[in-house]
């Protein structure tokens, strides 16, 4: 069973026609862009996407889905997958380096739905480390402020081009691995305190919902 298929498709039930809608990043939301733009075309919706990487963006131009940005709409309801979520819905996202600007677009929506198979479920976060967002000039100091605060920091090196993994915005990302995530809500702000980072992986306090994709069958919450 391909549980991020079942997930993105039964997410894109959620999506009510005249909708603007952020569009996530990862392989979960693609199947839910995917599906977006079969319903688009198949119901002749009128929907426009916010898309918060180059990945989503491409895709939703290869399936017609009408783009807008921030500055010209605010957004109904956005949907995004994450490398973690905890039993209060609080996630470390960032795994496709993409997290900045899903940060921007889920935080603005009305509605921020959260998608996953059941592997990302965890009681605490911190398995998964923290991806962080940061100007290459501040390497030093960043590492130095992110092993005071008890974690291990590396910087994502790329898989098929030399050297760091450069994000949309042009900036390295860090990964910060912390035993564990004890307090997400005073460690986002922590994070986002260090000069040089842009934005981290972690989204407390800002999930409404999330649809679940398991074995045994689908589990929403806050529905
Ligand atoms: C992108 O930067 C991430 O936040 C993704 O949303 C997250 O890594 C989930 O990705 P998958 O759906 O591919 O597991």
């Amino acid at each position: 069973m391909n549980l991020k298929k079942i997930a993105g498709y039964e997410v894109a039930k959620e999506v009510k026609d005249g909708e603007i809608v952020g569009l996530g990043t990862g392989s979960t939301t693609n199947y839910f862009i995917e599906k977006l733009g079969k319903r688009i075309k198949d119901e002749e919706m009128e929907i426009m996407g916010v898309p918060t990487s180059y990945q989503s963006f491409i895709l939703a131009k290869e399936l017609n889905i009408p783009i807008t940005t921030l500055d010209e709409h605010d957004i109904d309801i956005a949907i995004d997958g994450a490398d973690e979520i905890d039993t209060d819905l609080n996630l470390i996202k960032g795994g496709g380096a993409a997290h900045t600007l899903e940060k921007i677009v889920d935080y603005s929506a009305k509605n921020f739905i959260v998608i996953s198979d059941e592997t990302k479920l965890v009681e605490n976060l911190g398995n998964f480390p923290v991806p962080l967002e940061i100007i290459s000039k501040a390497v030093k100091p960043v590492f130095s402020a992110l092993k005071d605060l008890g974690s291990e920091p590396s910087v994502r090196m790329a898989k098929y081009k030399v050297g760091p993994v450069i994000s949309d915005n042009g900036n390295f990302i860090v990964d910060a691995k912390f035993p564990i995530v004890n307090n997400p809500i005073n460690l986002e702000t922590d994070l986002n305190s260090i000069p040089g980072v842009v934005e981290n992986g972690i989204f407390s306090q800002m999930t409404d919902k999330a649809i679940i994709a398991c074995e045994n069958g689908i589990k929403k919450i806050n529905f």
